[in-house]
Order: C-alpha cells, then structure tokens, then sequence
C-alpha cells in the first residue's frame, strides 16, 4: 500500500505531467472525426433559438459540459479543485472530484474535496476506484459521499493505469459484483467511469447487467493514462507502457458501444473541440467531458484562461447546431449524420 508522502508525490506528478500535452495518445485518436455531420443551408433558425441545456443525473445543465474528475488530497489539488468548481457553477456544468482515495484514508485531507460551498447547485460527482470500493464497506463510501455532498459517485475502472504504476493494483476480480452492490445499498445514482481506454461491448453489458445507468466512457484518443504512468515508470514497466502508449477503445466507439448498451453516456476521452462534443451528442450521448486541457488551460493562464477554452467551445457548438438545423441536443442526436472509416470497423466488431 502507497504511503503518505507516495500518494501526495503521485497527486503532483499527475498535476505537472498533464499540465503539457506530452501525455496525450500519440498515434491513435477518438475517431469522431469519422462522424461526419450534413450540413443544413437553410436552418430556418436564428442563434437565439439555440438551446445547449441538458438533464444529467436529475440535474439541468445550461451546457452539456462536465469538467471531468481530476485531483485532490494536496494543497495544490485543492486549489484546482476550488477554481475550476467555480467555474463549473458559473458556466452551469457538472463538476467531478478526482479519486477520494486520499480523502479516505487521510481524512485530514478531506478539506481539499469540499468544493459544495464554491458550487452550490452544481451537479458534482464523486469519485472511487472500483478496486478501492470493492475493498471497502459501503458505510464507508456513504461517508465520502455525505462529506462531499456529491449528487452522484463515480466508480473508475482504470486497469490499464494501474498495471504500469509501481504499487498499482494487480488483482482485479470482483469488480462486476462491486457494481451491484454499490448500485444497490448507495442512494446516490453511480456512474462507471473508464480513465481513458474506454468500455467494450462486453464490459458495458457486464455494467448494465449490475443495474448501473450512467457511464462515463472515457474513451482513448486523448490523455492516456498509461502514457502517465509511463513517464513516472522505470524498466520494465517503462516499456511496457511505450508499447502500449496508445491502448484502448477510441472515444466514438465506446460511446456507441455504452449506447447500444442503453446506457446514458457522458463522452470524456480527448474532447477538445465544440465539434467533437457535437458528434459526441450525435451519436447518443448526453453530456461531454474534459479533464487534461481544461487543468492546461488553468495552469497555463488562469481562470481566465480556462473560461476562454470553454467559451471557445460553447460558441463551436451553437455554431455546428445552427449549421446542422438542431435548436437542442434532441434535435442534434437526430440529425443526419456519415459514420465513415475506421470508426465502421470498430462497430462491425462482435
Ligand atoms: C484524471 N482522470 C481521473 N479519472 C478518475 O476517474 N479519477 C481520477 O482521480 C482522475 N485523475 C485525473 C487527473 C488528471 C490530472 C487528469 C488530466 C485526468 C481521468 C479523466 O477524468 C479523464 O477520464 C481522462 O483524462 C480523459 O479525458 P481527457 O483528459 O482526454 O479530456
């Protein structure tokens, strides 16, 4: 088991080597660029009727934009914590807290998650590993969920990470079980979240069979986690995460697969674009998410930085629904679209 002083040096490194783009997927991207969306030259729409609000998890959204689960359990991960919660509130977003494993087993650091006061009415999800949470008695998470006053819980698959890291967990059996359990004695609706190589057919029916409704697929394509991981590894283990640097299921797959599934999806995993959480939506999702540029653009610039990026991409939004003739997301998840490429194939897939 990590100790303190590991745990921390592990939070900042994650800080520093996402705030550069040194660790995205270096050969493989999300393949929503094969989703080609038909443009409208009569809209019949004027940019005031564009509507970006969404309902995700009982709560309305004013955009369908979550700034995915980062940090916390440090000094600094409190302040990014603090900061882009704000922002979250102000911009109507959800808001997810990094893994709460520090907060359980050194409470004294549990400050550095309580963000309700900086977003009142925001949706926030909470966060454990579902390894973590196999290991713990539900009693134990009620209280992660009760301090933080988090709306949901995500539960992170993240085995890919895991095996690269020194002291990583290597045992992962249960988990499917873990999920019903949780689903079943947790009253806060749960969220399987992927890290970044996102969720199979077969894994999403696993999820679906354990009675869970919400995904994040967090598919690959941008940050990769092994990539992280990578850059903190020696020998072995080092190469073993060059080679598989670029590991996992491209973002608009996942988000079919979770779909086909009926499972409602947020779509996390290299959203960089307002054109990539417009095919994200096209294909089914609710919500999009991001995490790596969204700490870039904070580290970087600011506040201001981090609204500038995320005013960007709501106004490329608007913009491709006007184009597609799409007034609110509903419209957009019926719009015409080509699904072309190499996405044809993983969805020929069996
Ligand atoms: C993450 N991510 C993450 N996910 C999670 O479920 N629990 C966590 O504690 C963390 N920690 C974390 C730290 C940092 C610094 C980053 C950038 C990301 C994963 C994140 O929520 C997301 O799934 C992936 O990063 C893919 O999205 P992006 O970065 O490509 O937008």
């Amino acid at each position: 088991m990590a100790t303190r002083s590991q745990l921390q040096r592990r939070k900042a490194d994650h800080l520093e080597l996402c705030s550069s783009d040194q660790v995205e997927f270096r050969g493989r991207g999300t393949l929503l660029e094969d989703v080609q969306l038909l443009h409208q030259a009569l809209p019949e729409l004027s940019c005031d009727d564009i509507d970006l609000g969404v309902e995700l998890l009982g709560k309305e959204l004013r955009a369908p934009l979550v700034i995915a689960s980062m940090t916390g359990g440090t000094r600094e991960a409190a302040e990014v914590n603090f900061e882009l919660s704000r922002i979250a509130e102000e911009r109507g977003y959800g808001f997810g807290l990094g893994s709460q494993r520090a907060m359980q087993r050194q409470p004294e650091t549990a400050w550095t998650y309580k963000v309700r006061a900086h977003a009142p009415s925001t949706l926030l999800l909470g966060n454990v590993g579902v390894v973590q949470a196999r290991d713990t008695d539900t009693g134990a998470l009620r209280e992660l969920i009760d301090a933080t006053g988090v709306d949901a819980l995500c539960v992170h698959m993240n085995p890919a990470m895991e095996l690269i890291q020194a002291g990583g967990d290597r045992d992962f059996r249960g988990c499917i079980d873990t999920f019903a359990r949780l689903v079943h004695e947790l009253s806060v609706p749960i969220v399987a979240k992927e890290t970044g190589c996102g969720i199979s057919r077969q894994t999403a029916h696993s999820i679906r069979r354990a009675g869970v409704q919400q995904v994040d697929v967090s598919g690959a394509g941008g940050t990769s986690w092994i990539g992280v991981e990578t850059l903190r590894a020696h020998g072995q283990a080092r190469s073993v995460g060059e080679l598989l640097w670029d590991w996992g299921i491209p973002t608009a797959a996942t988000i079919c697969y979770a779909v086909e599934c009926g499972l409602r999806v947020i779509a996390t995993g290299g959203i960089r674009t307002g054109l990539d959480v417009a095919r994200a939506i096209a294909l089914g999702a609710d919500a999009a998410g991001m995490a790596r540029p969204v700490l870039e653009a904070l580290k970087k610039h600011g506040r201001q930085g981090a609204n500038r990026l995320l005013d960007q991409v709501e106004r490329e939004l608007r913009t491709i629904m006007l184009l597609c003739g799409a007034a609110t997301l509903h419209d957009l998840r019926l719009a015409p679209r080509l699904l072309m490429g190499e996405l044809r194939q993983w969805l020929a897939v069996r």
